[in-house]
C-alpha cells in the first residue's frame, strides 16, 4: 500500500494561494491579464487562485502530453489542446501545478510566444528545482519542494489522488 505523507494542508494551501493572488493582483493591475492553466494538474489551483484575485482576468487552458516512462518527463512533447482566445498583446500568466525538469513548461511558453503576447510569466504551485533542465521564468512559486513525488490538490499519480484537499508525498 502506498503511503501518503502530508506536505501542505488545506489551510496552508489557502494561505499560500491568497499570498500569490495578492502579489498577482498588485503586479497585473491595469494590465490585460490572461491566465492559462496547464491541464490537467492545475485545475484546482487555478480555480482557487482566480477567486482570490481582485483584478479581472480571462482564462484559457492548454494541455500537453509528455512521453516519458514513470515519473520523469522526456521533453518529447505534443499539444493535446491549444488556446482558444486571442492573447496577442496580452499579459499572459501560465499557471502550472509543478515545474520539475521545466521541459513541459518551456515547450508551452515557446508555443504561446508564437501568438505574440506582450509578456509571459509562470505561476507554479510547486517549484521542484533539483531536476531542472530548462530555464523557466517562474515569477510566482507557491512552494519549493525536493525530489519526491507529490499528489493531491489536482496533482495525480496515474490519474489517482487529484481530489485530495491537501498535498502529500507519495511513497511507494
Ligand atoms: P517537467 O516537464 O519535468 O517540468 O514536468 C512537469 C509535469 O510533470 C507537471 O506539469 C506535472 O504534471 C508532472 N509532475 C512532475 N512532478 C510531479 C509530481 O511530483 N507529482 C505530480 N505530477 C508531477
Ligand atoms: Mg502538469
Amino acid at each position: 500500500m502506498p503511503d501518503l505523507i502530508p506536505v501542505l494542508s488545506k489551510t496552508e494551501l489557502r494561505r499560500l494561494v491568497q499570498d500569490l493572488a495578492q502579489r498577482i493582483s498588485a503586479d497585473y493591475r491595469n494590465r490585460d491579464l490572461v491566465m492559462i492553466g496547464v491541464l490537467k494538474g492545475s485545475f484546482v489551483f487555478l480555480a482557487d487562485l482566480i477567486r482570490e484575485l481582485d483584478i479581472p482576468t480571462r482564462i484559457d487552458f492548454v494541455q500537453a502530453s509528455s512521453y516519458g516512462t514513470g515519473t520523469q518527463s522526456t521533453g518529447r512533447i505534443s499539444l493535446l489542446k491549444g488556446i482558444s482566445i486571442d492573447i496577442c498583446r496580452q499579459d499572459v500568466l501560465v499557471v502550472e501545478d509543478i515545474v520539475d525538469t521545466g521541459l513541459t513548461i518551456r515547450w508551452i511558453i515557446d508555443y504561446l510566444k508564437s501568438f505574440q503576447p506582450r509578456s509571459i510569466g509562470v505561476c507554479a504551485l510547486i517549484d521542484k528545482r533539483e531536476r531542472r533542465q530548462a530555464e523557466v521564468p517562474i515569477l510566482y512559486a507557491g512552494h519549493e519542494a525536493g525530489s519526491g513525488f507529490l499528489v493531491g490538490y489536482g496533482l495525480d499519480y496515474a490519474e489517482q489522488y487529484r481530489h485530495l484537499p491537501g498535498i502529500f508525498h507519495l511513497s511507494i
